[in-house]
């Protein structure tokens, strides 16, 4: 049976949840990979809405395994929260749900930091979630990181919380004004989750090994989009993590050879939250309509969304650095009723035409998006589950979308709900090559 990877293909937001809800019905494990509980995302199935930030939304379906992974930074207090609304709804969590030993956590010194950092930056802000999400992984990367698994060693806990604290509050009193933290009440509170968290701490890597030599089928979920990857997305303006494929090896300790497919999630328009670069943002009343219609508001800060036309080169590069075999084209609806669509094939910057996303950042903010224009339907795609019952219009805008992004489709989405899904192929068969041309 083969694992796949499903990815964001864009700035984040595209629905990934929904593809991830359909797909862990045939999974037998769900794993996260990166990211923490700046993700978000909600799922509306027949025995409620839940929204989930850290937990994979397998969790919904009994006898799923659900991971989270070394990658994943957690925030105690929010994964608990999280297990407790679950269950609050009916959700049974037992040894159907553990967290990697190895995985980052978030402490409160983080979030303190982050404010105070932000706030310095004034226009130059990333607009990050508030989360502590960036400083629990530059603590990681400057080896001085505290891990879930030290949760079970509360001498260990103490010293290293000690000793970070020691060189932390002097730059939270003297360099940022703010106040500092206590070593002790950080500590209790860390312990009680200690204590609600133990039997899920793991190692989600032998967990996960164990599954690949039973032939179970796995789904490796990433949070946020290739374009927020702190290597390969539009950095500064990016996450901490590595939301491109790769970061589902190092973030869940299997290999690549385990790798069977990669799904990207692609909107059928594009949107950002927070700062940064987005070459084919409306700022007109096309993208307060999509805002609109498409509830583009964050599951996780309530933020307003950025709006704008699909871009060719962005999710061509998605194809190109995650290694897609296929695409899942989500909330097609939205675009019902407009009269005319763009889709972005270029950036004019500095006298050139670039077909491919350039590193660098100037160019990346400054050009202008080359648009080609095409015919909207009129008729609603609303809820639509058939390929061939879609306006011309639909069919011709999506496939379209497969030639730019050099890649095929496989499912669209067209509604909220789980059923509104069309299903052109099942990603979860067997590896196969990404291809332009789909006969249909
Ligand atoms: P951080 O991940 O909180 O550090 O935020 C860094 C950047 O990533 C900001 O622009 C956030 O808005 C963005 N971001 C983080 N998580 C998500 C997400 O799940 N969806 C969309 N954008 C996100």
């Amino acid at each position: 049976m083969p694992n796949l990877v499903i990815i964001g293909t864009q700035w984040g937001d595209e629905g990934k949840g929904k593809i991830v809800d359909i797909l862990a019905r045939e999974a037998d494990v769900v794993v996260r990979y990166q990211g923490g509980s700046n993700a978000g995302h909600t799922v509306i199935n027949n025995r409620g809405t839940f929204v989930f930030h850290l937990i994979p939304s397998g969790i919904l379906y009994r006898g799923t395994l659900c991971l989270i992974g070394n990658g994943v930074v957690i925030d105690p207090a929010a994964l608990i929260e999280e297990l407790d609304h679950l269950q609050g709804k009916g959700i049974r969590i037992g040894s159907n749900f553990a967290v990697s030993g190895r995985a980052h956590l978030i402490l409160p010194y983080h979030k303190a930091i982050e404010k105070a950092n932000e706030q310095s930056k004034g226009s130059r802000r990333i607009g990050t979630t508030g989360r502590g999400i960036g400083p629990s992984y530059a603590d990681k990367m400057s080896r001085i990181g505290i891990r879930v698994g030290d949760l079970l060693n509360p001498t260990l806990f103490r010293r290293k919380l000690h000793e970070n604290l020691v060189e932390i509050n002097w730059f939270l009193e003297r360099l940022y004004h703010v106040e500092k933290i206590e070593l002790e009440k950080v500590f209790q509170q860390y312990m009680i989750y200690a204590d609600r968290l133990k039997d899920h701490i793991a190692d989600t890597s032998i967990m996960l090994s164990k599954a690949i030599q039973r032939g179970h089928n796995i789904l490796f979920e990433g949070a946020q989009g290739t374009h927020l990857d702190v290597d390969l997305g539009t950095y500064p303006y990016v996450t901490s993590s590595s939301s491109t494929a790769g970061g589902a090896c190092t973030g869940t300790g299997v290999g690549p050879t385990v790798i069977d497919g990669v799904l990207g999630i692609a909107k059928a328009y594009t949107t950002r939250v927070g700062s940064g670069p987005f070459p084919t943002e409306l700022t007109d009343a096309i993208g307060a309509g999509l805002q609109e219609r498409g509830k583009e508001f964050g599951a996780t800060t309530g933020r307003a969304r950025r709006c704008g036309w699909f871009d060719g080169v962005a999710v061509r590069y998605a194809t190109r650095v995650n290694g897609l075999t296929s695409l899942a084209v989500t909330k097609l609806d939205v675009l019902d009723g407009c009269k005319e669509l763009k889709l972005c094939t270029g950036y004019r910057y500095g006298g050139k035409i670039y077909r491919d996303m350039p590193a660098d950042l100037d160019a990346l903010t400054s050009c202008e998006p080359v648009y080609e224009a095409m015919r909207g339907w009129t008729v609603s795609t609303t809820g639509a589950t058939s390929y061939a019952k879609l306006p011309r219009e639909a069919k011709r805008y999506l496939k379209r979308i497969e030639e730019l992004a050099e890649c095929r489709i496989d499912m669209i989405s067209t509604g909220s709900k789980r059923q509104e899904t069309i299903i052109l192929r099942n990603p979860l068969e067997p590896k196969r090559k990404a291809t332009t041309a789909t006969k249909r």
